[in-house]
């Protein structure tokens, strides 16, 4: 849930490790420092608040020379977000500075050790336990710092990234991981370090992605060697090449990620089918399906964990499953789950959805479904990140990077990729007709072009958006395949406006919410044609009664709804089971207009981090 950079090299490291912080704040931005060794003394500076403040302030502060930089972005768990508890920390001699993303579990009774041998601590977190730590079994073995670093994390519990350097040999970076990710960036001579490639891309295109529990230590000059942290046994790195450029991690004249990623959508989602789908052939083709087509085939029941908007991905692909698969499925959140006891078969398949690919509740909850033998498959949009690596076998979304906190296109593109499952594995199955199968494949071909038609909608949004901006309160109902939807469109309005939101099945409505409605209430209403249309027409009826606001999102050419609602917003007809990958934009638009209109923090929004590495 933070960010780590680091370089070490010939170049000015000061502007690498700064810009880096800025690509990664989607991680944490509660506070944020740098580390430079400026070639005779280790320079800090760090601030509560944002990366933007720490430039400020650390330029007035110190100068910015050293070829050695480490810097950190913060999104508090130990101690609350102030400029003391931010990160680099430092060990009491003032030699060792280390940032670290994760959590030391056993922090209190290794702070009571070091206390009782005289140690002091300045702040409240976890990292400055570790560093001293490392600092005293240097001293108590008369170890190497790579050889420190590796004894004190084997007597830590709990999740790390970490880099840290001595300022008497400035010519070295220790780094570590255990379920916080950490890439390394090779070029020549030169190293970079980062929670995610985005700090290194236009230097670099090879990286080195390092497996939970390894550690190495990077110096200029020398090769980079990498070792397992429990037994010292060497790794031999995967060199891999980055596929990202800059452009996808740049605003490209958007004001907000966040609208960039909505606008991205027909490409995201045409590219999640790339490669994968012959639409006119009637052919799918996905190696991380079709390799393991007996798995699925043979499968009791899909298990689908996740979190936050892909749980809501989830919630869909549990319509889809069912209705094309004909397969029973349950949708647990990740962090229940894990903590529950399932019961887990060995003939389950699980299939765990993550943009990141580092959500720890998701990490945990494979973990688990392994243990107890079932099959797991992955979709994650961030490529070689922990949950792919994970998991037995998966399929990339291919949205490109999300930047935006609140997620959009990860949702339509995972909604896509699980169709793309759910239609091969009913053809399968047997499951579904040649005709019907070719009618789905058509059908999902043109998805891409009828989500820019309803992305011309936004002028119309942006109206609605002005007339609710100030609303306290919002309900979403959907139905059917729809119910989801409205879950994400009210957790769209939560994360970003702040404006308390719920989304509810619409029949469910009856059984307690109705009473919430009056004048002040906005009801968004998904009512597409098809499906549970007139009992949803039902639904708005008795909103209308109690003088409830509606906001329509029908089917192009309604006038039923439009009849009965306050505003209505058109997205194009298709295929019941595809209009959440339509009536979703809709939300996502209104959210982000509300967001606007307020002055939020759109791209970062209050208390939330992108990647949620934390229990
Ligand atoms: O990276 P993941 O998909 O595993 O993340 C899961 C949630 O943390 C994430 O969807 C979160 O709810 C977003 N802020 C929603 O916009």
């Amino acid at each position: 849930m933070c960010g780590i950079v680091g370089y070490i090299g010939h170049r000015k490291a000061y502007p690498i490790v700064l810009n880096g912080l800025k690509r990664l704040e989607y991680r944490g931005y509660d506070s944020a420092g740098i580390a430079i060794y400026d070639g005779k003394e280790l320079k800090f500076s760090k601030t509560k608040g944002k990366v933007v403040d720490l430039e400020k302030k650390l330029e007035a502060e110190i100068s910015t020379e050293g070829t050695i930089a480490i810097g950190h972005t913060r999104w508090a768990t130990h101690g609350v977000p102030n400029d003391i508890n931010s990160h680099p920390h430092f060990s009491n001699s003032g030699d060792l500075v280390i940032i670290h993303n994760g959590i030391i579990e056993n922090y209190e009774p290794l702070k009571q050790e070091l206390k009782n041998r005289g140690y002091s601590f300045q702040s409240d977190t976890d990292t400055e336990v570790l560093v001293n730590l490392i600092e005293d079994v240097k001293k108590k073995e008369k170890v190497k710092l790579g050889k420190a670093v590796q004894i004190a994390l084997n007597q830590t519990i709990g999740a790390y990234a970490i880099a840290v350097f001595d300022r008497k040999k400035p010519n070295e970076i220790v780094v570590a991981r255990l379920g916080s990710p950490l890439a390394i960036g090779v070029g020549e001579n030169e190293y970079f370090i980062a929670s995610d490639a985005s700090p290194f891309l236009e230097y670099t295109k090879n990286a080195i992605y390092l497996e939970d529990g390894e550690m190495a230590v990077v110096r200029t000059h020398k090769d980079m060697k990498v070792r397992k942290i429990h037994d010292d046994s060497l790794v031999d790195p995967y060199v891999q090449e980055l596929q990202m450029n800059l452009e996808q991690i740049e605003k490209g004249g958007y004001d907000h990620f966040m609208l960039k990623e909505i606008y991205e959508q027909p490409d995201a989602i045409r590219d999640t089918f790339r490669g994968r789908m012959l639409a006119d052939q009637g052919i799918i083709k996905m190696a991380g399906i079709d390799d393991h087509i007996d798995k699925f085939i043979n499968a009791k029941r899909i298990l689908i964990v996740a979190c936050g908007t892909s749980w809501h991905a989830g919630l869909v692909a549990e319509y889809v499953f069912e209705e094309l698969a004909r397969v029973p499925v349950e949708v647990e959140y990740a962090s229940e789950f894990r903590y529950r006891n399932p019961v887990i078969d060995k003939e389950d398949v699980l299939i765990a959805i993550s943009q990141s690919g580092e959500t720890a509740d998701t990490m945990a909850a494979i973990k688990l479904a392994k243990e107890s033998g079932a099959f797991v498959f992955g979709v994650c949009n961030v490529v070689g990140s922990s949950i792919s690596r994970e998991t037995h076998a998966g399929a990339y979304t291919h949205a490109g990077p999300e930047i935006g906190v609140a997620s959009t296109k990860a949702f339509t593109t995972q909604i896509t990729v699980l169709t793309l499952i759910a239609l091969q594995l009913a053809k399968k199955k047997g499951k579904i007709s040649t005709s019907d199968f070719y009618t789905y494949l058509r059908e999902l071909d043109s998805i891409p072009e009828k989500v820019a038609e309803a992305l011309t909608s936004n002028e119309h949004i942006e109206k609605i958006a002005a007339i609710y901006k100030d609303a306290k309160n919002c309900l979403y109902l959907g139905r059917g395949f729809n119910f989801p939807v409205a879950l994400e469109g009210a957790l769209k309005l939560k994360e970003i406006s702040y404006i308390h939101a719920e989304g509810y099945p619409a029949a469910e409505m009856k059984h307690g919410p109705i009473a919430l409605i009056d004048e002040q209430m906005p009801v968004v209403v998904i009512a597409t044609k098809k499906g549970h249309y007139e009992k949803v027409v039902s639904n708005i009826q008795e909103i209308k009664s109690r003088s409830g606001k509606i906001i329509g999102i029908v089917t192009k050419g309604d006038v039923d709804v439009k009849n009965l609602a306050d505003h209505v917003i058109e997205v194009p007809e298709t295929i019941e089971l595809m209009t959440p990958l339509l009536t979703t934009i809709p939300l996502q638009l209104l959210s982000y207009h509300i967001a606007v209109m307020l002055d939020k923090n759109v791209d970062q929004p209050r208390n939330l981090a992108k990647s949620v590495t934390v229990e």
